[in-house]
Order: structure tokens, then sequence, then C-alpha cells
């Protein structure tokens, strides 16, 4: 099974088939995952550099284990800390790594559109979005869209309501983009000032003003983070007024008259977005959407590389 891509740079450049291979392989992944020996020799010959120009936890955890479990070379690099300080360009960094025979870049960049640019002078060189600006997270979608087919099956005409900071999330646009691609129905709940007006007819999906009735609606709820660091604007009066109103509560949750799934991709910010008892409650699968990071790294990784073995 091949990928019509050389890179992973979004959701937007995938088409359904491409998804479909993905989440396959991540599932012989997740197999291999539950082994004593959770390693396969599939990328041993291969060296992969992680280029993290942003702050990560999750994706940055997860694509190095990811790396290890499939027997790569692996090279971390962080912003902080290099000669990027000195005035060095992204493509001069870039360059000078892969020129010590680097084959693979994960990149996390503050800027929308920088693996897309990596990605146009080094057409050779497989580059994998870790994130870029408030464009796409495409790997967080994979695995967030590996996480609903685990907990409730085919993504085909499922009720998937995203909720929170629209405007500003990554997250958001990849899911969007693979949701639709997949043939689920998409819902969006939040602030007026925080969904943008474009997005409706854009990507046919429904937005919701009312919270209680957009969780009434969906079998899935993936609540977002507001991202603070990327307003330059005031878009609603406080975090305790937006909790209020869009805060996803075991109150509000229990005036619905069904149990919904619970996702969130992490950083959570408890008390703001979501509280802390549904966070941690059974309806929750923020905990498995981590855990599946891996897989699903492990097979855009192995599926980037070009390789014929998955090596189990
Ligand atoms: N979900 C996510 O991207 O988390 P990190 O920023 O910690 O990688």
């Amino acid at each position: 099974m091949q990928l019509s891509t050389k890179h992973l740079l979004g959701i937007k450049q995938l088409s359904p088939t491409d998804i479909s291979i993905i989440l396959s392989t991540a599932q012989q992944f997740k197999e291999v995952l539950q082994r004593p020996i959770k390693k396969v020799p599939s990328l041993r010959d291969v060296t992969i550099v992680n280029l993290f120009y942003e702050n990560s936890t999750r994706t940055r955890i997860s694509f190095e284990l990811a790396e290890k479990r499939l027997s790569a070379d692996t090279i971390n690099f962080s912003a902080s800390g290099s000669s990027v300080s000195k005035g060095e360009t992204l493509l001069d960094t870039v360059n000078n790594i892969l020129s010590m025979k680097v084959d693979m870049v994960v990149m996390r960049h503050s800027a929308s559109g920088a693996p897309h640019f990596l990605a146009q002078h080094l057409p050779n060189t497989a580059i994998v979005n870790a994130g870029d600006g408030i464009n796409e997270h495409p790997t967080q979608a994979l695995l967030d869209a590996f996480s609903i087919i685990e907990k409730i099956g085919d993504l085909q005409g499922k009720k998937i309501l995203l909720i929170g900071d629209i405007m500003h999330s990554r997250v958001a646009l990849s899911n969007i983009y693979l949701l639709k691609k997949m043939g689920a129905e998409v819902m969006l709940s939040g602030p007026p000032t925080l969904i943008p007006k474009y997005i409706k007819e854009a990507f046919d999906v429904q937005v919701e003003y009312n919270l209680k009735k957009a969780l009434q609606w969906c079998d899935v709820a993936n609540v977002l983070r507001i991202q603070l660091e990327r307003q330059n604007q005031v878009l609603f009066s406080s975090l305790r007024e937006y909790n209020l109103s869009y805060g996803v509560s075991s109150k509000l949750l229990s005036e619905i008259n069904k149990e919904i799934v619970i996702m969130h991709p992490g950083p959570i910010n408890r008390g703001v977005e979501i509280d802390s008892d549904v966070a941690d409650s059974s309806q929750s699968v923020i905990l498995k959407q981590v855990e599946n990071g891996v897989a699903v790294r492990m097979a855009v990784l192995y599926l980037l590389s070009g390789k014929k073995e998955l090596g189990n």
C-alpha cells in the first residue's frame, strides 16, 4: 500500500484512500505496541530529525517514541538553544542537518506554511507537519479519527462536534478536512467571535452557538483549548465567562439524554473549556488519543519512508 504523496503537509492534500491506508497501518502498529517487545526493525536504516520551533509535549514525545519503536535513528532539534538565535534561516538550518545524511524531517513551527516551504525546497526529503501555526496538525486529526473509530466504529454518518476556538485551531481545520473526506457530519460550537464566518459554506459544516443543543446533536465532542497565545485582540470577555457559556461540565452533560464520547487534543485548561470531572470521566478518551498517537505516527513515518516490509 502506497500513499499518493511524498510528504504529510496536511489532511487537505490526502485522499480518502490515503487516510484509510494510514489508519489501517496504524491498527497493525497498535497490535505491535501491545506486545512485550514493542519494537520492529522497519526503519532501522533511516535517520529522522524532529525539528521543533514551537513548544510541544505530546506530539514531540509521540514522534520520538514512534521513531524508536520503528528502530529509526533520531535527532531532536529545538529552536531555543540552537543557532537560530544567531540569525540562521529555516532553510539553512535544515540543509545543514540534511548534509549529515538525514532522511526525514518532522517539523512543528509557529508559522503557517513552514513545512510547505521546506517541501518546495527539499522535494526529495519526506517532510512531516507536526503542527504549523493556525493551519494544520494532520497527525492529530489522524489519531483523533483512529480513536473515534476504535470507540464507536466507522466515521461514515457519525456526528462529530468541535467546540471552542475554531478560528485559531490547526486541530479544528485538520479534523474538519478529515471528517468531511471520510463521510462524517461536522458541527462547530463556540463564541461567534471564534468561529470564522466563511467556514459554514466553505466546508459544508453546521454551526450551533448553543452548546447544549450542539451536545444533544453529537455522538462525539472534541473540546478545543482557547489559543490565547495566538489571539492579539479581545475575542471574549473573560475565561470565567467563556467557561459559563462554552465549558463542558458534568452538569451540562447530565442534561442531555445520551452518553457522548469526550475528546481533547491537549493541553487541557481544566476549568476553562472542560471541567476536571469530565476530562477524567469514563466518557473521556483523552489519554487513549495520546496512546493511539504513537501507532498513528509510526504508520505515517513507515508509509512515507517508502519501505515495503512492516518488519513484524
Ligand atoms: N496535541 C498537541 O499537539 O499537543 P502538544 O502541543 O503538547 O504537542
